[in-house]
């Protein structure tokens, strides 16, 4: 998204998604927006899907310049931009949207953001990859496989409550990704040389992760992309395995104190 400082005018920015309250994006863009000296506002609108295609004739209106989409809408706004770039059409889904004179565009950074995060926190990471465990079925574990396939992670093993969305999403990599039963867990864990948890839980107020990481060898990367709280059950119970914790949030957030 491009934002001129050169003007005087306070450019709204958005973060759409239903519910919405809980979005950190106001404060990692306006951290940004203060860092480049951009004069932008950065504001939640709850918008359910039934809402959106109103909510893009805003946009296109000039209310807003661009701004980013979060559950449940990624998949919703896909069909109304005009150009979409070629990860939002292979990921099915869009995050990030903006106007360029009268053209709406779109693409999807989710990927791009978990393999920026997972590289800085822990560099050799995909050297050390041959096999990959990941919890959950729903759009942030697509997106994760996403960019392990990018980096040519071999093997993939994927885990979820309801399998047949397991099944589902593995079918979308037929060489790469293999659904698992949950109940296996433990044993996969073993396997493992990276595990990412996808899921809601161990998230404030939702249940926590409950696995079985006895099996995990030291060295294992483990990744959780939940970030509130920062240190999950599952990273606090990782680390004194030897496993190399990746919390869900950039570091300049935590010290940010945005957590
Ligand atoms: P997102 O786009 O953030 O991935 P999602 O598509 O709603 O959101 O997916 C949420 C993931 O968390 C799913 O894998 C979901 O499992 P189901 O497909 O069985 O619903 C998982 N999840 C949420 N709550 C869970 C729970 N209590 N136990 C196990 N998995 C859970």
């Amino acid at each position: 998204m491009i934002l001129s400082s050169t003007t005087a005018m306070t450019r709204r920015c958005f973060i759409i998604g239903h519910p919405v309250a809980h979005s950190r994006s106001p404060l990692i863009h306006g951290h940004w927006l203060a860092e480049h000296g951009l004069a932008g506002s950065y504001e939640r609108v709850d918008v359910p899907p039934a809402e959106v295609r109103g909510f893009i004739a805003r946009l296109r209106a000039g209310e807003f310049v661009g701004g980013n989409v979060t559950v449940p809408n990624k998949e919703v706004v896909l069909p109304l931009l005009d150009v979409a770039s070629e990860t939002a059409r292979a990921m099915g889904a869009a995050n990030t949207l903006w106007m360029e004179g009268s053209t709406l565009r779109g693409d999807n950074t989710d990927a791009y953001g978990f393999l920026a995060h997972l590289d800085a926190c822990v560099p050799d990471w995909a050297r050390r990859s041959g096999t990959a465990l990941i919890l959950g079925a729903g759009g942030a574990a697509r997106a994760v496989i996403h960019g392990l396939v990018e980096r040519s992670v071999g093997r993939i093993l994927l885990v979820n409550r309801s399998p047949e969305r397991a099944v589902e999403l593995a079918a979308s990599f037929p060489r790469t990704v293999e659904a698992r039963p949950w109940q296996d867990v433990a044993g996969l864990v073993g396997e493992s040389d990276l595990i990412v948890n996808t899921t809601s839980l161990g998230m404030h107020g939702q249940p926590p992760l409950e696995i079985d990481l006895s099996a995990l060898r030291p060295g294992t990367t483990v990744d959780d992309i939940v970030y509130v709280p920062l240190e999950t059950p599952l990273l606090a119970e990782a680390r004194p395995r030897g496993g190399i914790p990746v919390a869900g949030l950039h570091r300049p957030f935590q010290i940010a104190g945005m957590a």
